[in-house]
Protein backbone atom coordinates (compact mmCIF):
# COMPACT_ATOMS: atom_id res chain seq x y z
CA UNK A 1 0.00 0.00 0.00
CA UNK A 2 1.43 3.28 -0.63
CA UNK A 3 1.10 6.15 1.81
CA UNK A 4 -2.07 7.67 0.35
CA UNK A 5 -3.75 4.36 -0.08
CA UNK A 6 -3.67 4.68 4.34
CA UNK A 7 -4.68 7.82 4.32
CA UNK A 8 -8.32 7.11 6.39
CA UNK A 9 -11.94 9.23 5.77
CA UNK A 10 -10.34 11.69 8.39
CA UNK A 11 -7.52 12.34 7.24
CA UNK A 12 -9.54 13.76 4.42
CA UNK A 13 -11.73 16.08 6.20
CA UNK A 14 -8.74 16.95 7.89
CA UNK A 15 -6.95 18.05 4.70
CA UNK A 16 -10.08 19.38 3.15
CA UNK A 17 -10.19 21.83 6.39
CA UNK A 18 -6.59 22.82 5.99
CA UNK A 19 -7.24 23.02 1.69
CA UNK A 20 -9.75 25.62 2.18
CA UNK A 21 -7.32 27.34 5.23
CA UNK A 22 -4.94 27.72 2.65
CA UNK A 23 -7.39 29.18 -0.35
CA UNK A 24 -8.38 31.69 2.05
CA UNK A 25 -5.38 32.80 3.31
CA UNK A 26 -3.65 32.85 -0.12
CA UNK A 27 -6.96 35.07 -1.61
CA UNK A 28 -6.28 37.23 1.45
CA UNK A 29 -1.97 38.06 0.77
CA UNK A 30 -3.13 38.45 -2.78
CA UNK A 31 -5.73 41.18 -2.06
CA UNK A 32 -3.20 42.84 0.01
CA UNK A 33 -0.68 42.94 -2.15
CA UNK A 34 -2.66 44.00 -5.14
CA UNK A 35 -3.72 46.75 -2.81
CA UNK A 36 -0.75 48.20 -2.15
CA UNK A 37 0.42 47.95 -5.50
CA UNK A 38 -2.47 49.36 -7.77
CA UNK A 39 -2.45 52.57 -4.98
CA UNK A 40 0.08 54.23 -7.21
CA UNK A 41 0.72 54.44 -11.09
CA UNK A 42 3.42 52.12 -13.10
CA UNK A 43 6.31 55.25 -12.40
CA UNK A 44 5.41 54.92 -8.50
CA UNK A 45 6.07 51.16 -8.63
CA UNK A 46 9.28 51.37 -10.63
CA UNK A 47 11.07 54.11 -8.31
CA UNK A 48 12.63 53.17 -5.35
CA UNK A 49 11.54 55.39 -2.74
CA UNK A 50 14.40 55.17 -0.34
CA UNK A 51 17.63 53.27 -0.69
CA UNK A 52 16.72 50.71 2.16
CA UNK A 53 13.76 49.58 0.25
CA UNK A 54 13.30 47.79 -2.68
CA UNK A 55 10.82 49.13 -5.90
CA UNK A 56 7.27 48.23 -5.03
CA UNK A 57 7.64 45.94 -8.52
CA UNK A 58 10.34 44.32 -6.95
CA UNK A 59 8.56 42.67 -4.31
CA UNK A 60 5.47 41.89 -5.81
CA UNK A 61 7.55 39.45 -8.50
CA UNK A 62 9.66 38.45 -6.04
CA UNK A 63 6.49 37.38 -4.39
CA UNK A 64 5.52 35.40 -7.33
CA UNK A 65 9.02 34.06 -7.76
CA UNK A 66 9.04 32.42 -4.40
CA UNK A 67 5.57 30.93 -4.93
CA UNK A 68 7.07 29.49 -7.67
CA UNK A 69 9.63 27.65 -6.59
CA UNK A 70 8.02 26.14 -3.29
CA UNK A 71 4.47 25.51 -4.61
CA UNK A 72 5.05 25.54 -8.62
CA UNK A 73 7.77 23.53 -8.62
CA UNK A 74 8.79 21.75 -5.39
CA UNK A 75 5.66 21.39 -4.08
CA UNK A 76 3.79 20.33 -7.25
CA UNK A 77 6.85 19.19 -9.35
CA UNK A 78 5.94 21.62 -12.05
CA UNK A 79 7.63 22.90 -15.02
CA UNK A 80 8.71 26.55 -13.89
CA UNK A 81 6.66 29.29 -14.91
CA UNK A 82 9.58 31.72 -15.89
CA UNK A 83 13.05 30.05 -15.22
CA UNK A 84 14.67 33.00 -16.39
CA UNK A 85 14.03 35.27 -14.01
CA UNK A 86 14.92 33.42 -10.86
CA UNK A 87 18.36 35.50 -10.05
CA UNK A 88 16.75 38.55 -10.66
CA UNK A 89 14.32 38.24 -7.36
CA UNK A 90 17.00 36.61 -5.41
CA UNK A 91 17.38 38.83 -2.24
CA UNK A 92 20.89 36.96 -1.68
CA UNK A 93 21.89 38.10 -5.23
CA UNK A 94 20.90 41.88 -5.48
CA UNK A 95 21.01 44.07 -2.40
CA UNK A 96 18.16 46.30 -2.02
CA UNK A 97 20.22 49.63 -3.39
CA UNK A 98 20.65 48.05 -6.71
CA UNK A 99 17.38 46.31 -7.47
CA UNK A 100 15.92 49.37 -9.49
CA UNK A 101 18.62 49.13 -12.03
CA UNK A 102 17.95 45.33 -12.98
CA UNK A 103 16.07 44.31 -16.16
CA UNK A 104 13.21 44.04 -13.75
CA UNK A 105 9.34 42.80 -15.05
CA UNK A 106 7.52 45.55 -15.84
CA UNK A 107 4.63 46.31 -13.64
CA UNK A 108 2.29 44.68 -16.13
CA UNK A 109 4.55 41.54 -16.55
CA UNK A 110 4.74 41.11 -13.05
CA UNK A 111 0.81 41.36 -12.49
CA UNK A 112 0.28 38.59 -15.16
CA UNK A 113 3.53 36.51 -13.64
CA UNK A 114 1.91 36.30 -10.13
CA UNK A 115 -1.80 35.64 -11.74
CA UNK A 116 0.18 32.64 -13.47
CA UNK A 117 1.73 31.22 -10.79
CA UNK A 118 -1.24 31.42 -8.86
CA UNK A 119 -3.92 29.77 -10.72
CA UNK A 120 -0.75 27.01 -10.86
CA UNK A 121 -0.59 26.97 -7.75
CA UNK A 122 -4.40 26.51 -6.63
CA UNK A 123 -4.14 23.73 -8.82
CA UNK A 124 -1.94 21.95 -7.36
CA UNK A 125 -3.10 22.88 -3.63
CA UNK A 126 -6.27 21.28 -5.37
CA UNK A 127 -4.31 18.05 -6.11
CA UNK A 128 -1.32 17.11 -4.13
CA UNK A 129 -1.61 15.24 -0.88
CA UNK A 130 -1.39 17.24 2.26
CA UNK A 131 0.77 14.73 4.27
CA UNK A 132 3.56 11.95 3.76
CA UNK A 133 6.38 14.69 3.43
CA UNK A 134 7.30 17.39 5.95
CA UNK A 135 7.29 20.32 3.41
CA UNK A 136 3.60 19.97 3.18
CA UNK A 137 2.56 18.68 6.21
CA UNK A 138 -0.38 20.42 7.38
CA UNK A 139 -0.15 22.47 4.70
CA UNK A 140 3.20 23.87 5.76
CA UNK A 141 4.73 25.16 2.45
CA UNK A 142 1.55 27.13 1.85
CA UNK A 143 1.74 29.00 4.76
CA UNK A 144 5.27 29.85 4.62
CA UNK A 145 4.51 31.34 1.39
CA UNK A 146 1.54 33.01 2.53
CA UNK A 147 3.62 34.50 5.48
CA UNK A 148 6.39 35.49 2.92
CA UNK A 149 4.05 37.52 1.20
CA UNK A 150 2.47 39.05 4.39
CA UNK A 151 5.96 39.85 5.13
CA UNK A 152 6.65 41.46 1.90
CA UNK A 153 3.41 43.42 2.00
CA UNK A 154 4.60 44.59 5.51
CA UNK A 155 7.68 46.20 3.32
CA UNK A 156 6.00 47.44 0.96
CA UNK A 157 3.82 49.33 3.64
CA UNK A 158 6.53 50.29 5.01
CA UNK A 159 7.86 51.79 1.23
CA UNK A 160 4.53 53.64 1.33
CA UNK A 161 5.15 55.49 4.33
CA UNK A 162 8.57 56.68 3.18
CA UNK A 163 7.04 57.79 -0.45
CA UNK A 164 6.56 61.40 -0.38
CA UNK A 165 2.77 62.92 -1.96
CA UNK A 166 -0.69 63.07 -0.84
CA UNK A 167 -2.23 60.48 0.34
CA UNK A 168 -3.02 56.96 -1.74
CA UNK A 169 -3.92 54.19 1.30
CA UNK A 170 -7.27 54.73 3.60
CA UNK A 171 -8.66 53.15 6.60
CA UNK A 172 -10.75 53.77 9.38
CA UNK A 173 -9.20 54.73 12.59
CA UNK A 174 -8.97 52.38 15.54
CA UNK A 175 -11.32 53.36 19.05
CA UNK A 176 -9.79 56.45 20.23
CA UNK A 177 -11.03 55.73 23.68
CA UNK A 178 -9.31 52.35 25.24
CA UNK A 179 -10.33 51.48 29.14
CA UNK A 180 -8.17 52.71 31.49
CA UNK A 181 -4.86 50.54 32.77
CA UNK A 182 -4.88 49.73 36.07
CA UNK A 183 -1.72 48.75 36.89
CA UNK A 184 1.57 50.57 34.60
CA UNK A 185 3.76 47.35 35.54
CA UNK A 186 2.64 43.41 35.87
CA UNK A 187 4.58 41.32 37.75
CA UNK A 188 6.07 38.15 36.48
CA UNK A 189 7.05 35.79 38.65
CA UNK A 190 10.36 33.04 38.25
CA UNK A 191 10.16 30.13 36.85
CA UNK A 192 10.27 28.04 34.17
CA UNK A 193 8.55 28.34 30.80
CA UNK A 194 7.70 26.37 27.04
CA UNK A 195 9.57 28.69 24.86
CA UNK A 196 8.97 28.14 20.73
CA UNK A 197 7.01 25.37 19.73
CA UNK A 198 7.30 21.81 18.13
CA UNK A 199 3.47 21.51 17.01
CA UNK A 200 2.33 24.97 15.31
CA UNK A 201 2.06 23.71 11.82
CA UNK A 202 2.77 26.87 10.46
CA UNK A 203 5.45 28.14 12.51
CA UNK A 204 8.87 28.72 11.03
CA UNK A 205 12.22 27.07 11.46
CA UNK A 206 13.37 29.32 14.35
CA UNK A 207 10.55 29.37 16.27
CA UNK A 208 11.37 25.21 16.90
CA UNK A 209 11.18 23.21 19.00
CA UNK A 210 9.74 23.92 21.74
CA UNK A 211 11.96 23.80 25.18
CA UNK A 212 11.61 24.69 28.85
CA UNK A 213 13.81 27.87 29.74
CA UNK A 214 14.07 29.89 33.23
CA UNK A 215 13.33 33.17 33.22
CA UNK A 216 14.13 35.30 37.00
CA UNK A 217 10.91 37.72 38.15
CA UNK A 218 10.72 40.91 36.42
CA UNK A 219 8.24 43.89 35.59
CA UNK A 220 6.96 44.36 32.87
CA UNK A 221 5.27 47.60 31.74
CA UNK A 222 1.59 46.75 31.02
CA UNK A 223 1.04 49.15 27.69
CA UNK A 224 3.72 50.13 25.30
CA UNK A 225 5.78 53.69 25.82
CA UNK A 226 4.09 56.18 23.72
CA UNK A 227 4.21 59.36 22.26
CA UNK A 228 3.72 61.42 25.38
CA UNK A 229 5.93 59.14 27.26
CA UNK A 230 8.92 59.59 24.65
CA UNK A 231 8.46 63.08 24.46
CA UNK A 232 9.15 63.39 28.01
CA UNK A 233 12.74 61.92 27.11
CA UNK A 234 13.18 64.19 24.31
CA UNK A 235 12.42 67.41 26.48
CA UNK A 236 14.27 66.05 29.42
CA UNK A 237 17.19 66.17 27.13
CA UNK A 238 17.78 62.44 26.18
CA UNK A 239 19.00 62.69 22.75
CA UNK A 240 22.20 64.97 24.12
CA UNK A 241 22.70 63.07 27.20
CA UNK A 242 25.09 60.05 26.67
CA UNK A 243 25.01 58.31 29.64
CA UNK A 244 21.45 56.88 28.59
CA UNK A 245 22.64 55.66 25.02
CA UNK A 246 24.87 52.40 24.55
CA UNK A 247 28.59 53.06 23.07
CA UNK A 248 27.37 52.05 19.93
CA UNK A 249 24.08 53.38 20.05
CA UNK A 250 25.91 56.79 20.92
CA UNK A 251 28.42 56.92 18.19
CA UNK A 252 24.72 56.12 16.04
CA UNK A 253 22.64 59.16 17.24
CA UNK A 254 25.41 61.45 16.82
CA UNK A 255 26.44 60.27 12.81
CA UNK A 256 23.13 59.49 12.21
CA UNK A 257 22.24 63.30 13.90
CA UNK A 258 18.68 61.58 15.53
CA UNK A 259 16.70 64.27 17.57
CA UNK A 260 13.21 62.23 17.55
CA UNK A 261 11.25 59.31 16.25
CA UNK A 262 11.53 59.15 11.91
CA UNK A 263 8.72 61.25 9.98
CA UNK A 264 8.34 63.94 13.29
CA UNK A 265 8.84 66.65 12.64
CA UNK A 266 9.19 70.53 14.39
CA UNK A 267 6.08 72.47 14.89
CA UNK A 268 6.34 75.15 16.50
CA UNK A 269 7.18 74.30 19.67
CA UNK A 270 5.34 71.07 19.49
CA UNK A 271 5.91 68.06 17.15
CA UNK A 272 4.05 66.69 13.81
CA UNK A 273 4.06 63.69 12.22
CA UNK A 274 3.63 62.59 8.46
CA UNK A 275 1.81 59.22 8.64
CA UNK A 276 1.41 57.82 4.84
CA UNK A 277 1.11 61.34 3.49
CA UNK A 278 -1.00 62.84 6.51
CA UNK A 279 0.71 65.42 8.60
CA UNK A 280 -0.98 65.46 12.03
CA UNK A 281 0.17 66.70 15.53
CA UNK A 282 1.70 63.37 17.26
CA UNK A 283 -0.76 61.70 19.28
CA UNK A 284 0.33 61.64 22.19
CA UNK A 285 -1.51 58.04 23.61
CA UNK A 286 -0.74 56.22 21.00
CA UNK A 287 2.28 53.75 21.34
CA UNK A 288 6.03 55.38 19.81
CA UNK A 289 6.99 54.43 16.43
CA UNK A 290 9.90 54.01 13.79
CA UNK A 291 12.48 54.34 16.90
CA UNK A 292 15.39 52.33 16.34
CA UNK A 293 16.95 49.62 18.91
CA UNK A 294 18.92 52.74 20.26
CA UNK A 295 16.70 55.07 21.11
CA UNK A 296 14.24 52.12 22.45
CA UNK A 297 17.44 51.22 24.75
CA UNK A 298 18.17 55.01 25.58
CA UNK A 299 14.68 55.84 26.87
CA UNK A 300 14.48 52.81 29.15
CA UNK A 301 17.90 53.56 30.58
CA UNK A 302 16.60 57.00 31.35
CA UNK A 303 13.26 56.10 32.37
CA UNK A 304 15.31 53.44 35.05
CA UNK A 305 14.66 50.49 33.31
CA UNK A 306 15.11 48.33 30.78
CA UNK A 307 14.30 46.54 27.22
CA UNK A 308 12.82 43.38 27.93
CA UNK A 309 14.83 40.09 26.83
CA UNK A 310 12.93 38.07 24.07
CA UNK A 311 12.24 35.21 26.44
CA UNK A 312 10.86 37.37 28.57
CA UNK A 313 8.73 38.88 26.27
CA UNK A 314 7.47 35.48 25.17
CA UNK A 315 6.94 34.44 29.01
CA UNK A 316 4.85 37.64 29.88
CA UNK A 317 2.81 36.70 26.12
CA UNK A 318 2.24 33.11 26.57
CA UNK A 319 2.63 31.78 29.93
CA UNK A 320 -0.70 31.01 32.22
CA UNK A 321 0.24 30.77 35.41
CA UNK A 322 -2.83 28.88 36.16
CA UNK A 323 -2.27 25.77 34.09
CA UNK A 324 1.69 26.26 33.85
CA UNK A 325 1.19 25.67 30.21
CA UNK A 326 2.62 28.34 27.28
CA UNK A 327 -0.67 29.37 25.33
CA UNK A 328 -0.57 30.42 21.56
CA UNK A 329 -1.25 33.67 21.65
CA UNK A 330 -1.51 36.01 25.02
CA UNK A 331 -5.65 35.50 25.07
CA UNK A 332 -5.26 31.99 24.40
CA UNK A 333 -5.09 29.50 21.90
CA UNK A 334 -7.71 31.09 19.49
CA UNK A 335 -6.69 33.06 16.22
CA UNK A 336 -6.40 36.72 16.68
CA UNK A 337 -10.04 38.87 15.93
CA UNK A 338 -10.06 42.17 15.48
CA UNK A 339 -11.29 42.22 19.45
CA UNK A 340 -7.75 40.99 20.45
CA UNK A 341 -5.30 43.02 18.45
CA UNK A 342 -4.76 45.74 15.89
CA UNK A 343 -3.46 43.60 13.51
CA UNK A 344 -3.58 43.10 9.14
CA UNK A 345 -3.36 46.56 8.24
CA UNK A 346 -7.25 47.28 9.06
CA UNK A 347 -6.03 50.53 10.38
CA UNK A 348 -2.88 52.82 9.19
CA UNK A 349 -1.65 53.32 13.00
CA UNK A 350 -1.12 52.06 16.22
CA UNK A 351 -4.33 52.05 18.67
CA UNK A 352 -3.96 54.34 21.59
CA UNK A 353 -2.53 52.21 24.74
CA UNK A 354 -4.40 50.32 26.73
CA UNK A 355 -6.53 49.26 23.75
CA UNK A 356 -7.53 45.35 23.28
CA UNK A 357 -8.39 44.68 26.47
CA UNK A 358 -9.25 41.25 25.45
CA UNK A 359 -6.21 40.19 23.62
CA UNK A 360 -4.09 40.84 27.37
CA UNK A 361 -2.13 38.11 28.47
CA UNK A 362 -2.97 36.18 31.65
CA UNK A 363 -0.88 38.52 33.53
CA UNK A 364 -2.46 41.61 32.39
CA UNK A 365 -0.16 42.96 29.88
CA UNK A 366 -2.20 44.80 26.37
CA UNK A 367 -1.19 44.88 23.20
CA UNK A 368 1.57 42.25 23.03
CA UNK A 369 0.37 41.50 19.62
CA UNK A 370 -0.34 44.32 17.28
CA UNK A 371 -0.35 47.93 16.83
CA UNK A 372 3.87 47.91 17.35
CA UNK A 373 6.70 45.38 16.48
CA UNK A 374 8.54 45.06 20.12
CA UNK A 375 12.23 45.59 20.11
CA UNK A 376 14.08 43.44 23.06
CA UNK A 377 17.18 43.33 24.33
CA UNK A 378 18.46 40.42 22.68
CA UNK A 379 19.97 38.68 19.46
CA UNK A 380 18.98 36.89 16.81
CA UNK A 381 20.24 32.88 17.99
CA UNK A 382 19.25 29.49 17.16
CA UNK A 383 16.74 27.33 19.67
CA UNK A 384 18.64 24.91 21.02
CA UNK A 385 17.85 22.21 18.47
CA UNK A 386 17.61 24.55 15.77
CA UNK A 387 17.39 22.98 12.18
CA UNK A 388 17.32 25.00 9.35
CA UNK A 389 14.05 24.12 7.25
CA UNK A 390 13.27 24.07 4.48
CA UNK A 391 16.02 26.93 3.34
CA UNK A 392 19.27 27.96 5.46
CA UNK A 393 18.12 31.89 3.99
CA UNK A 394 15.25 32.27 5.84
CA UNK A 395 16.80 32.52 9.35
CA UNK A 396 20.55 30.49 9.40
CA UNK A 397 22.34 32.91 7.41
CA UNK A 398 21.38 36.00 9.79
CA UNK A 399 22.09 34.14 13.31
CA UNK A 400 24.94 35.66 14.87
CA UNK A 401 24.85 38.98 12.99
CA UNK A 402 24.04 42.59 13.73
CA UNK A 403 20.49 42.33 14.47
CA UNK A 404 18.36 42.57 17.73
CA UNK A 405 15.21 40.96 18.00
CA UNK A 406 11.13 41.91 17.33
CA UNK A 407 8.02 40.60 18.87
CA UNK A 408 4.22 41.05 18.44
CA UNK A 409 3.65 42.33 15.18
CA UNK A 410 2.53 45.99 14.15
CA UNK A 411 -0.98 47.22 12.49
CA UNK A 412 0.71 46.24 9.44
CA UNK A 413 1.42 42.47 10.38
CA UNK A 414 -1.27 40.08 9.17
CA UNK A 415 -2.85 37.41 11.76
CA UNK A 416 -1.31 34.51 9.52
CA UNK A 417 2.12 35.98 9.48
CA UNK A 418 2.30 36.73 13.67
CA UNK A 419 1.81 34.36 16.63
CA UNK A 420 3.50 34.04 20.40
CA UNK A 421 6.44 32.01 19.42
CA UNK A 422 6.84 34.20 15.76
CA UNK A 423 10.42 35.69 16.19
CA UNK A 424 11.37 38.49 13.70
CA UNK A 425 14.69 40.90 14.15
CA UNK A 426 16.27 43.50 12.33
CA UNK A 427 19.55 45.96 12.24
CA UNK A 428 19.65 48.13 15.69
CA UNK A 429 19.40 51.33 13.53
CA UNK A 430 16.38 50.51 11.63
CA UNK A 431 13.71 53.10 12.03
CA UNK A 432 11.46 52.80 8.44
CA UNK A 433 9.86 49.11 10.24
CA UNK A 434 6.37 49.43 12.25
CA UNK A 435 8.60 49.37 16.24
CA UNK A 436 8.62 50.53 18.98
CA UNK A 437 8.98 49.31 22.85
CA UNK A 438 7.94 48.48 26.21
CA UNK A 439 10.38 48.42 29.16
CA UNK A 440 11.10 45.64 32.04
CA UNK A 441 12.86 46.28 35.39
CA UNK A 442 14.39 43.75 37.14
CA UNK A 443 11.95 42.36 40.58
CA UNK A 444 14.17 43.18 43.98
CA UNK A 445 14.94 46.20 45.51
CA UNK A 446 15.02 48.74 43.13
C1 LIG B 1 12.07 37.77 8.89
C2 LIG B 1 10.82 39.74 8.47
C3 LIG B 1 13.20 39.85 8.71
O1 LIG B 1 11.15 40.70 5.70
O2 LIG B 1 13.31 40.65 5.62
C4 LIG B 1 11.06 37.93 3.55
C5 LIG B 1 11.25 37.91 6.12
N1 LIG B 1 12.56 36.61 4.39
N2 LIG B 1 11.69 37.31 2.56
C6 LIG B 1 12.23 40.16 5.95
C7 LIG B 1 11.61 37.50 4.71
C8 LIG B 1 12.61 36.51 3.04
C9 LIG B 1 12.28 38.84 6.70
N3 LIG B 1 12.08 39.06 8.17
FE1 LIG C 1 11.37 37.55 0.50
Amino acid sequence: MTGTELINTGDNAEQERTRALVAAALDRSRARSVALTDAVDDGELVRQHSRLMSPLVWDLAHIGNQEELWLVRDVGGREPVRSDIDALYDAFQHPRADRPALPLLSPTEARSYVGEVRDKVLDVLDKVPLTGRRLVDGGFAFGMIVQHEQQHDETMLATHQLRAGAPVLHAPDPDPNPPPVAEREVFVPAGEFTMGTSTEPWALDNERPAFRTHVDAFYLDTVPVSNGDYLAFIDAGGYDDPRWWSEAGWAHRRQAGLVAPQFWSRDGDGWSRTRFGVVEPVPLDEPVVHVCFHEAAAYAKWAGKRLPTEPEWEKAARFDPATGRSRRFPWGDDDPGPEHANLGQRHLRPAPVGSYPAGASPLGVRQLIGDVWEWLDSDLRPYPGFAAFPYREYSEVFFGGDYKMLRGGSFGTDAAAVRGTFRNWDHPVRRQIFAGFRCARDAGPR
